[in-house]
């Protein structure tokens, strides 16, 4: 019997073709998970992640109900033109309190992993009331009631403890904080020792020019400032596995 003629034979019987297509299946199974568990770790440990602030949080929160990741990437691939465009590559670790994950699979926009201290708030505020305003031939809708919404913060506790389930390292401390944190981040005349101390690097004062309320505005542009400004790149230094 020819090979031809001996794979005839398991084309014609339909439970032979199943065993032999399972076997196959399994063995390319095996050869795709068997070494995540021999690698130390499947993300990499980086310094300067820390959860969101309870601010970015419902930044981002409104971010996934607007639907901004149909335009909008958050996940720079190695590549030299994307590398050269929005900096240095997506790691694993920088997605790693996202639930659930805003890469994104299109991009009618830029990325905006790194969109983080590019632009001025002010700036962002004008481009989400009117994106026109400042890049004439966009074609990204207004967002203006954002900037007229107050942000509802009586659920922001929730927020957190709901993260804190999947696996984000909320402390009860910034738990108990939250509705006050997240206040006090878009307020310029707040005392920021306990939040700076809680969350490092987070971006404090009026975001959207209004500092008698806080709006849906505020809570997405301290996200958007935020992007990408976690990690050092200036110092990072790939683990020998990744390199
Ligand atoms: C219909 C597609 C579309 C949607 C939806 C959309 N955008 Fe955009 N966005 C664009 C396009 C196109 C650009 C590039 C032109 C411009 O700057 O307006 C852009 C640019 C941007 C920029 C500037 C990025 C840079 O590096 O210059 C930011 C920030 C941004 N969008 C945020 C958002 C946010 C936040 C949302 C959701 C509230 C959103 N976008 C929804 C299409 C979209």
């Amino acid at each position: 019997m020819s090979f031809i003629e001996k794979h005839a034979v398991l084309e014609k019987n339909l439970t032979l073709l199943f065993a032999a297509s399972f076997v196959v299946v399994t063995i390319g199974g095996i050869v795709e998970i068997a070494p995540l568990f021999y690698l130390q770790n499947t993300i990499e440990k980086v310094e300067g992640m820390r959860p969101y602030s309870p601010l970015e949080l419902a930044g981002r929160n409104i971010y996934v109900r607007e639907g901004c990741y149909l335009c909008h990437s958050q996940m720079i691939r190695p590549f030299t033109d994307e590398v050269e465009r929005y900096g240095h590559y997506s790691l694993a670790a920088e997605s790693m309190y996202d639930h659930p994950f805003q890469w994104g699979s299109k991009r009618p926009g830029p990325d905006l992993a790194r969109v983080g201290g590019r632009y001025s708030n002010e700036w962002h505020v004008e481009h989400l009331i009117h994106p026109q305003s400042v890049v004439p031939e966009s074609v990204m809708p207004s967002y203006s009631f954002l900037a007229t919404t107050e942000l509802k913060v009586e659920d922001v506790q929730g927020h957190l403890i709901a993260n804190r389930r999947v696996g984000v390292p909320y402390s009860d401390e910034m738990v108990e904080n939250a509705e006050a944190d997240l206040m006090d981040q878009a307020n310029p005349d707040a005392d920021w020792s306990g939040l700076e101390e809680r969350y490092p690097k987070a971006v404090l004062g009026d975001f959207d020019g209004d500092p008698t309320k806080v709006t849906e505005m505020d809570a997405l542009v301290s996200y958007l400032q935020m992007l990408g400004t976690l990690v050092d790149f200036s110092v990072y230094q790939p683990e020998e596995n990744y390199r």
